[in-house]
This record gives C-alpha cells, sequence and structure tokens, in this order.
C-alpha cells in the first residue's frame, strides 16, 4: 500500500468565545482530535450535518486556519513548516462552495488564472501556453476567458475555480460542497469532470458534502464526522453496507439503500439538532440523539475501535447492536 500524500493526527480546533484564550474561558469545539490519511490519487470524502466541522477541518488542511492542537503533514513535511511553504501552495489546491466570491468579479477569468502563475515567476508565454492548456483540461471554452465572472453562468464559474485550483498542478485537491450550489442539472455533470480530472492528473481528492449520494459517487474511503469528531471511517462499501455506527445508521437512513442486504436495516431519522460543542464535553458526542444509547455512553468517550480492514468506529458498542428490523 503507498505511504499516505496527507497525514492528520490529533487535529483540534477550539474557537475562544469570550475571554479569549484565557484560563477557563469558553470554546467552540468545532474539530476535536481528529486523524486520518490520504493516500495519492485516492478520494476521502468527509460528511456530515452542517456544524459538524468539516469547512474548520478543511481551512486548517489548506494552511488557512492554525490547528489549536495536533499536525498536519503533506509528503512527510508538516505545512506549517516555513523551508516547506512554497512546496505546500503548489501541492494543494482548493474548490470552494460558492464559485463567485471566490473569483475577483472585477477581473477577466484569464486574468484570475494568470494572477498565480505570475506569483509563481511563469513568463507572460508560459502562463498563457498553461492557461490554454488547463482550460481545455476542464472543457471552459476559450472563448470564455475575457469575460468577467458574471458573465458566466454557475457551472462555467465552478470550472473557472477548478481550472485554478489545478493550474499549478497539485496533488491534492480540497473540495468543500463544490457543487452545493449548482442547479441540479450541473451537478451530475460537475461531479463527472472532476472524476476525469482525477485520472488525467493522478490527484487525490478531500471531498466535502453533506450530500450522502454525492459522497458515495465520489469517494474511495469515507469518514462521517459529527460534532468534530470522527465517528466511523472506512472503504465506502464497508461505511455504505456493513456500517456500524448509530450516526451512519440515522444519516443512511434518509438515502434509498442501493445494497439489498440493506433493505432489512432500521431506520432512525435524526431530530432535533446537534448538541452545543461548548464547554466540558463528557462521553459520546451523539448520545442525546442516538437510539442505543446507555447511561454509560454519557459518561466515557467511546474509544475508536478498529472492526478490521481499516474500518474504525468510535462507539462503544459497534459491531454489537442490531440494525435489523424485528
Ligand atoms: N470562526 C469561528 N468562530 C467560532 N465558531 C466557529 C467559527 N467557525 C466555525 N465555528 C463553529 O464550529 C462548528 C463547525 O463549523 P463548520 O466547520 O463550519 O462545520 P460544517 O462545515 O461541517 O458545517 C460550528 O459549531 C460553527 O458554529
Ligand atoms: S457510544 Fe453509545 S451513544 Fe455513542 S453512538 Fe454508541 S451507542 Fe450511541
Ligand atoms: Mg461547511
Amino acid at each position: 500500500m503507498s505511504e499516505p500524500l496527507l497525514r492528520v493526527e490529533h487535529l483540534k480546533k477550539y474557537f475562544p468565545l469570550r475571554g479569549g484564550l484565557k484560563k477557563n474561558a469558553a470554546f467552540v469545539r468545532a474539530v476535536d482530535d481528529v486523524s486520518f490519511t490520504i493516500r495519492p490519487g485516492e478520494t476521502l470524502g468527509l460528511v456530515g450535518e452542517s456544524g459538524s466541522g468539516k469547512t474548520t477541518l478543511a481551512q486548517m488542511i489548506l494552511g488557512l486556519l492554525p490547528p489549536t492542537e495536533g499536525t498536519i503533514t503533506l509528503d512527510g513535511a508538516d505545512i506549517w513548516d516555513k523551508a516547506h511553504r512554497a512546496q505546500f501552495h503548489k501541492s494543494i489546491g482548493a474548490v470552494f462552495q460558492d464559485p463567485a466570491s471566490s473569483l475577483n468579479p472585477r477581473t477577466t477569468v484569464y486574468r484570475s488564472l494568470e494572477r498565480p502563475l505570475e506569483l509563481n515567476g511563469y513568463s507572460k508565454g508560459d502562463a498563457r501556453d498553461l492557461i490554454y492548456e488547463t482550460a481545455e483540461k476542464v472543457n471552459l471554452g476559450r472563448e470564455l476567458l475575457e469575460r468577467f465572472p458574471y458573465e458566466l453562468s454557475g457551472g462555467q464559474q465552478q470550472r473557472v475555480s477548478i481550472a485554478r485550483a489545478i493550474m499549478l498542478r497539485p496533488k491534492l485537491l480540497v473540495l468543500d460542497e463544490p457543487t452545493s450550489a449548482l442547479d441540479v442539472s450541473v451537478q451530475a455533470q460537475t461531479l463527472n469532470e472532476l472524476l476525469e480530472l482525477q485520472q488525467k492528473f493522478g490527484l487525490a481528492y478531500l471531498f466535502i458534502t453533506h450530500n450522502l449520494s454525492v459522497v458515495r459517487y465520489m469517494s474511495d474511503r469515507i469518514c462521517v464526522l459529527y460534532g468534530g469528531k470522527i465517528m466511523e471511517l472506512g472503504e465506502t462499501e464497508a461505511v455504505y453496507d456493513h456500517y456500524v455506527h448509530p450516526y451512519t445508521l440515522s444519516l443512511l437512513s434518509s438515502v434509498p439503500p442501493l445494497h439489498p442486504s440493506q433493505r432489512n436495516r432500521k431506520k432512525y431519522l435524526l431530530t432535533g439538532d446537534m448538541p452545543s460543542l461548548i464547554g466540558e464535553l463528557k462521553g459520546c458526542r451523539f448520545a442525546s440523539r442516538c437510539p442505543f444509547a446507555q447511561d454509560s455512553c454519557r459518561e466515557a468517550e467511546p474509544e475508536c475501535k478498529d472492526m478490521g480492514g481499516e474500518h474504525l468506529a468510535a462507539c462503544a458498542f459497534a459491531g454489537e447492536l442490531d440494525f435489523q428490523k424485528d
């Protein structure tokens, strides 16, 4: 098995509330001790409800937000190590949900694509060649390059963002809800284009979405996040067809099962909101909404259990719960 490209270890982000970083100040525990790896060319899907910490995690991996604790390494080098900073910027690209807000409205598409190349010392001629080549790779017609972002459709704007993200030929793309703001008719096409690009360039993806069908379609492995913690992590098939965590059961209860063996599984639709992530948190984060919760779940935080084949689950009763209909 190949060495990981990205390694995230014991990552935490606590946002201080009133009182700053002083002792006893309150924190939002947005990301709380998260560890995973991404291998070269692989897609890790990150899924979870709104507020589960997906964007905070993405921002830390992109080097846009410093972690409270923990480390992030790319190709074995710490991303905050100044000596590797320039290489890091070339090696990771980002695509966000709203393409319009990530493009400068006052410059043409061409200029938006040229700027990062200029900063990296490309001559005008080399930049032009690379822009034309990349535009072709993302199916962005050359005639669109002289337009301004507002003259493009949402799908075309997102193609510009993707072109910009792959311009310097990174190894990893962090995609935070890349199709959530697009019309449904454009979503499927954009997802397929992302899969093609991945093949062409051997890219690894951290693919973030709250859409369970999309994450299944795109991912080799899936990480299920809840309240800043990993609930379940494993190969896509393991997580979708052989899940052991009650939160995964609840999430998947809202989508039609693909695998015949899943049709006899119980359904638990989530109600209520995620609990507050402020202050001291005890026990399992999912306990307040878990249909299987016992008193002990509210006392001790569950260990992350290895179910075999790198399938992890953070539930005290993982593998022992009966998810079958009576
Ligand atoms: N800058 C911030 N200051 C305080 N709390 C924040 C900040 N950014 C995010 N949060 C909180 O962190 C939690 C995780 O948010 P986020 O990472 O945006 O989740 P997701 O992307 O999964 O919806 C939420 O409770 C959110 O309110
Ligand atoms: S540890 Fe307890 S509360 Fe948490 S998911 Fe498992 S059964 Fe539910
Ligand atoms: Mg988000």
